[in-house]
């Protein structure tokens, strides 16, 4: 498991400088989909969790909220905090997350949970970070991720599914709020 991740990282420290080249067309379009069904208040605080280069916050721009980029690969951090040098830039692997429990209104992951090697760790990461009625927004590549996975994901944990569906390229996608009680 240690090996996966020193691999994957090893990958994006050297792949990093060109990403935002390669990907930003492409995640671009996956946002656009999720946010058309999500609005992002200005006072929101969200941790996206295996940011990369920070796409995100540059596609949420102004309507971005106090946004916390958190990635497993210090040279992926280092490219977005050439862009956002004011922005917050979080070097940590998923599952350690180094925030509060119930700071977060919002946690994302977008194209990273395929990566992973324990997602259901990463899970129990995010799930405390939540504050109640606080939202996941996840994404993972179809090729390893069927809606039926993300259902028996969000099924282990006090999440419950506003929308899940597949993303019109590539990835699998899910809005799920953390509730008190699921029933
Ligand atoms: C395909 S990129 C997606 C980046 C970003 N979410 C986006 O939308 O452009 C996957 C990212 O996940 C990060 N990653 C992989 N495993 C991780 C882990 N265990 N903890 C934190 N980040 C991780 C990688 O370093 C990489 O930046």
């Amino acid at each position: 498991m240690k090996e996966r991740k020193a691999e994957l990282r090893r990958k994006y420290d050297t792949t990093a400088k060109a990403y935002d080249t390669r990907y930003t067309d492409i995640q671009n379009r996956k946002y656009l989909e999720v946010f058309s069904k999500f609005d992002v208040k200005v006072s929101d605080v969200i941790v996206d969790v295996g940011s990369g280069t920070g796409l995100l916050l540059d596609f949420l721009h102004y309507n971005k909220g106090n946004i916390f980029c958190c990635d497993l690969s210090f040279n992926m951090l280092k490219e977005g905090k050439k862009k956002h040098q004011h922005d917050h830039f979080v070097c940590a692997d998923s599952e350690f997350l180094p925030f509060r429990d119930s700071s977060a209104d919002i946690v994302s992951s977008f194209t990273v949970f395929q990566n992973l090697p324990n997602p259901s760790a990463v899970m129990n990461q995010i799930i405390p970070i939540l504050k109640y009625g606080g939202a996941l927004i996840l994404t993972a590549l179809q090729k390893k991720y069927k809606i039926e996975d993300l259902r028996k994901l969000i099924a282990q944990t006090n999440l419950k599914i506003d929308t899940i569906w597949n993303l019109t390229y590539e990835d699998t996608s899910v809005i799920a709020r953390k509730v008190e009680n699921k029933c």
